[in-house]
């Protein structure tokens, strides 16, 4: 009889840890991304680990891996879907392999005349509509992170239309940038981000378009030997999450990693401007690339050349989107 009840206390205590050992083993959010800690979005996914973590009281572990330590572009898509990463923040060019194409109209070549009207788009009707087009895939859209406007580069000058002939230039995935590329008479080629410097340095592609963060991050600048600071398209993130995941967290749990998002993207969108301000500064004063700037001549010149790409873009995104982001902005799209 006292084996017996030793038995018994000896199995209830070692339940008893189990449980505790469960009660404190924390939920772990694996946070994926392919650029460089020291950039608008790295930062971003950086801060989200820091609140995330202080507003669960550590019942939320956050793992962050940048540079595609993790996956590749195209991997961390399909690791999202299976759920092998919980969170990722892909540039918005990247969401046709999610099956929303709509995504890709904010690519549309000098669609946003500034930072400010970006960020007051993307807080209206055009954030949700975008959104809502994830919903029956199984992704959760959380927030949109700013990386500011793309330049441009070669090894030679791009300075007219003409300059683009024949060259072959590495996208990110958008088929709107495809569009435009083609357009100006360049080839343009789907690559992941982490394989561009050495496409770059080994001449398999002529040049890129980015923003001044990831160039500098990245080292592009060192393998270009002009870069035009033309800011002819957008480049913005989407913050998503498996929806199963992010569905089955309890519920105080979730609206405090809400709150931590809402704050890391306050955070991230306000230094977004300033980092590639900054960036340009240090690729200018590294002196390995020249920058060249557009006349208003040029610039026209470059916008007629990429006109057609909004007729054209209604067959790959739709006529919805367009209408929502011509309403929103008071611009006509085709
Ligand atoms: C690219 O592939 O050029 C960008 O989307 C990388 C990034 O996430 O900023």
């Amino acid at each position: 009889m006292k084996k017996f009840v030793a038995l018994i206390g000896a199995v209830a205590a070692l339940a008893l840890t189990a449980n505790v050992a469960a009660a404190q083993s924390p939920i772990i959010i694996k946070f994926s991304h392919v650029v460089a800690n020291d950039t608008p979005k790295g930062k971003g996914a950086l801060k989200f680990k820091e609140l995330a973590e202080k507003y669960t009281n550590g019942k939320v572990k956050v793992e962050v891996y940048p540079n595609s330590q993790l996956y590749k572009d195209k991997e961390e898509i399909e690791a999202l879907q299976l759920g092998s990463v919980q969170m990722l923040a892909p540039s918005t060019a990247k969401f046709a392999p999610l099956g929303a194409k709509e995504f890709e109209a904010l690519d549309l070549p000098w669609l946003f005349k500034d930072d400010a009207e970006y960020a007051k788009t993307m807080k209206g009707p055009v954030g949700k509509y975008l959104f809502s087009k994830l919903e029956s895939k199984g992704i959760k859209g959380l927030a949109y992170w700013d990386n500011g406007f793309h330049m441009v580069s070669s090894n030679e000058p791009l300075l007219k239309p003409a300059d683009f002939q024949g060259k072959k230039f590495r996208i990110s995935g958008s088929k709107i940038a495809d569009q435009y590329f083609r357009l100006m008479g360049s080839i343009p080629q789907i690559m992941a981000f982490s394989e561009v410097y050495q496409a770059l340095q080994t001449g398999v592609v002529d040049g890129c378009e980015n923003t001044p963060s990831n160039y500098l991050t990245q080292k592009f600048d060192e393998v270009q030997k002009h870069i035009t600071v033309s800011n002819h398209a957008h480049l913005q993130y989407a913050v998503i999450v498996n929806a199963k995941f992010w569905g089955g967290l309890p519920a105080d749990i979730r609206t405090q990693l809400e709150k931590a998002m809402d704050d890391a993207t306050e955070y991230t969108n306000s230094i977004a401007h300033e980092e590639n301000v900054d960036a340009l500064k240090q690729i200018k004063a590294k002196g390995k690339a020249e920058l060249h700037y557009l006349s208003d001549d040029q610039k026209k010149a470059w916008r007629e050349a990429m006109a057609p790409t909004y007729t054209w873009a209604k067959g790959r995104v739709g006529q919805e989107v367009l209408d929502v982001l011509s309403k929103e902005l008071g611009v006509k799209m085709n």
